[in-house]
C-alpha cells in the first residue's frame, strides 16, 4: 500500500464548518504565506489573494457572489479568500501559466490549513464580477476561485444533499486511468 502523508490523506472539502469558530491573525498570516512561497513560472507569482473575515462586508460581498449551493453552506466558514489570476505582468509580458501557477498558491494555502488544523473548500461557482468588485483588481486579472476556510465542525447540522456528501467517501481515478506510462511497475510507491 502507498502511504500517503497524513496532511494530504486527511484533507476534504469539508461544507460542515464551525460557525463560532474564529482565525487567528497567525493562522491567516501563514495561509498567506503558503501561497506566497508556492513556485510559479519565472517566479512570476501572478496570484492576487483577497481575504474576508466572517462578520464583515467583505465576507458578506463574496457570500453573495457564489452560486446558491455554495452560500447556503459557506456562511459558516471562518473567512472567504478570493484567489484571483494577474495575466500580464508589470512590464506586460504575457503569463501563459498564471492560472496553473495561482491553483499551486491554493494547493500551498490548503495543506498550510490542514497542518494549522484547519479545513478549506475550493469554490469555482460564483460570480467572478461581482466577487471581483470587492477588491481593486489590477488590469488583466481574473478571479478564479474563492475559498472557505474554517474549522470543521463534525456535528455540524447540513441539510442534504450537503449532509450526505460531508460523509461520503472521497474518490478519485484509478492510478492507471492517470498513467500515462506503466510506471507504476517501476517506481517505488509500495511500502
Ligand atoms: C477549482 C475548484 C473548483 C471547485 N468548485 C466547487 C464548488 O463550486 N462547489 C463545491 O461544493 N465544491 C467545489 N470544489 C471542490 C471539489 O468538488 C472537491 O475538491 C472534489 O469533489 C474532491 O473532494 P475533496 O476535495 O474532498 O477530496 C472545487 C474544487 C476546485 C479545485
Amino acid at each position: 500500500m502507498t502511504t500517503l502523508h497524513p496532511l494530504l490523506a486527511g484533507r476534504r472539502s469539508t461544507r460542515a464548518f464551525d460557525r463560532d469558530h474564529v482565525l487567528t491573525d497567525g493562522e491567516l498570516d501563514r495561509l498567506i504565506e503558503a501561497a506566497r512561497w508556492a513556485p510559479s513560472a519565472n517566479n512570476s507569482q501572478p496570484w492576487r489573494v483577497g481575504v474576508a473575515r466572517r462578520g464583515t462586508p467583505e465576507f458578506a460581498g463574496l457570500l453573495a457572489a457564489l452560486a446558491p449551493g455554495n452560500a447556503r453552506w459557506a456562511g459558516t466558514a471562518s473567512a472567504l479568500v478570493l484567489v484571483a489570476a494577474q495575466y500580464v505582468g508589470d512590464d506586460g509580458a504575457l503569463r501563459p501559466w498564471a492560472d496553473y501557477d495561482a491553483g499551486q498558491a491554493a494547493a500551498h494555502l490548503s495543506v498550510q490549513a490542514e497542518a494549522e488544523g484547519l479545513a478549506v473548500h475550493q469554490m469555482g461557482g460564483f460570480d467572478p464580477d461581482r466577487a471581483g468588485g470587492a477588491y481593486a483588481l489590477p488590469d488583466g486579472t481574473k478571479p478564479l476561485v474563492v475559498i472557505a476556510v474554517g474549522r470543521r465542525d463534525p456535528d455540524a447540522v447540513l441539510p442534504e444533499p450537503f449532509a450526505a456528501r460531508e460523509t461520503a467517501p472521497r474518490t478519485r481515478l484509478a492510478p492507471g486511468e492517470i498513467m500515462l506510462t506503466p510506471a507504476l511497475d517501476v517506481l517505488p510507491l509500495s511500502a
